[in-house]
């Protein structure tokens, strides 16, 4: 487990959920992390229990919808170890079940302040420190939303399309500084976002879900991790601008029945 061994790594939204498991995958494989969220608490207690595992992860409050915090994770990360090896935008709301004309503009401004503009400032802190290393692996959390439509989510889906395409914007214009930029698309995962989604819309919900995915099930927040790794790794020093699907061929339908046809 030294796949990310002497590599810092900030993950923000890493108080639980995906952003967690990332923070726990990336400690167990050697990483140094730093992990950001607004829930202190809940934050704190994760990361002591990384340190307990004998993990090297501390915990610092970090609102991604406000641009000093971001730079003030980003900053203490690299005063702690001196680099910054790989930073996780992954902190964001679910905003949405509504058609677009019911969307308020407090609602689509929230929104897009918490899941997009947080990960241009998230790169903007970066990529400075990376281009200076001649070395970095960015992951933007995107999600099958971009690919796909579905009722009620298009300003999600919005935020993150424009997650994909400004990803594969930096990497083409910062890859000859050797600073890897990629999104991961996660179809529906076990975290206490959909929990949220379930109890707003009915519990109905979780069958539809496991319906849409081939593999006849959510996914969990580990394989999100996973695919978090490989892509912060050296096993990954030539994937760059990549939009990496983890959704269990969600996006890869409609399939073609033949009884049904
Ligand atoms: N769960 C899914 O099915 C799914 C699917 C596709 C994409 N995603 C994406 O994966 C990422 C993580 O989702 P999740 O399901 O783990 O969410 P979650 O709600 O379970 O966890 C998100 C974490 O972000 C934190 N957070 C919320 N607002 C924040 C803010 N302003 N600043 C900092 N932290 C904040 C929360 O406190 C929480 O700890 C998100 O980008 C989400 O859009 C999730």
């Amino acid at each position: 487990m030294t796949r990310l061994l002497g590599k810092t790594a900030v993950i923000t939204g890493a108080a639980d959920g995906i952003g967690f498991a990332i923070a726990k995958a990336m400690a167990a494989e050697g990483a140094r992390v730093l992990m950001g969220d607004i829930a202190d608490d809940k934050g704190e207690a994760a990361a002591a229990g990384l340190r307990e595992a004998g993990a090297n992860a501390d915990f610092r409050h970090c609102d991604v919808s406000v641009e000093t915090d971001i730079a003030g994770l980003v900053a203490a990360a690299v005063s702690a170890t001196g680099r910054l090896d790989v930073m996780v935008n992954n902190a964001a709301i679910a905003i949405g079940g509504m058609p677009i004309y019911e969307m308020t503009d407090e609602q689509w401004h929230r929104l897009i302040a918490v899941n997009l503009t947080s990960v241009f400032r998230g790169c903007k802190q970066a990529l400075p420190i990376m281009i200076r290393q001649q070395a970095g692996s960015i992951i933007n959390m995107a999600s099958a939303q971009a690919h796909i439509g579905l009722d009620g989510w298009t300003a999600y889906a919005g935020a993150k399309g424009a997650i994909i395409s400004m990803t594969r914007q930096m990497a083409v214009e910062f890859g000859p500084h050797n600073v890897r930029l990629n999104s991961i698309s996660p179809g529906t995962i076990n975290t206490p976002m959909n929990e949220q989604v379930i109890a707003q819309l009915g519990p109905g919900l979780m069958q539809s879900w496991v319906g849409m995915h081939p593999i006849g099930r959510i996914g969990k927040p580990e394989e999100v991790a996973e695919a978090a790794v490989y892509l912060a790794s050296d096993a990954a020093g030539f994937t760059t601008g990549i939009d990496l699907k983890v959704d269990g061929g969600l996006t890869a339908l409609p399939r073609f029945i033949p009884h049904q046809a």
